[in-house]
């Protein structure tokens, strides 16, 4: 099953802390949601109410924020994470075809967790192996020259791990 989110009295703390460490700074929304996505693996509403409460910036403003970056997330990410590059040069060599075969072999759209919560997919930007394109990851795992049937074969071997 996928990473449980809670909010306990330490997170909270923790988060309290982050926030104090960058509120009188310049720019403090996004070292402060980067700590939260940290400490809770996620940036749910209740989060999001929790910082703004602290910094007086509106649950909506930081909702736009944490809906726009992939790098936060609203809802817990399952236990794997499966990137796939839409960069330019891995888009060109066909990384959507690849996107869209695995959207559909899991059944879930880009940032949604499968119904097991075992893997979460998500379309990522260029990470710097151009070279290798078309690229996905696994986790900190990067992988170059994929097309649908290898993509497909990692998935599966990831599911076997
Ligand atoms: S564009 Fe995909 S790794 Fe650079």
């Amino acid at each position: 099953m996928g990473k449980k989110f809670d909010i306990t009295d330490e997170n909270r703390e923790e988060l309290l802390l982050g926030i104090k460490n960058h509120i009188k700074l310049p720019g403090p929304l996004m070292p402060i949601l980067h700590e939260a996505q940290r400490i809770f693996g996620c940036i749910p509403i209740e989060v999001q109410k929790i910082v703004s409460n602290e910094t007086g910036i509106t649950v909506a403003e930081i909702n736009g924020v944490v809906t726009f970056y992939s790098s936060f997330t609203l809802h817990p990410k399952g236990l794997h994470t499966i990137g796939i590059c839409l960069g330019t040069p891995c888009y060109v060599r066909g990384s959507q075809t690849i996107l869209d075969a695995i959207k559909t072999d899991l059944g879930i759209d880009v940032g949604e967790n499968t119904e097991d919560d075992f893997f979460t997919l998500e379309a990522i930007r260029c990470i710097g192996t151009c070279g290798m394109a078309p690229v996905m990851s696994i986790d900190e795992d990067v992988y170059g020259e994929v097309d649908v049937t290898k993509a497909r074969r990692l998935i599966k071997e990831a599911r076997k791990k």
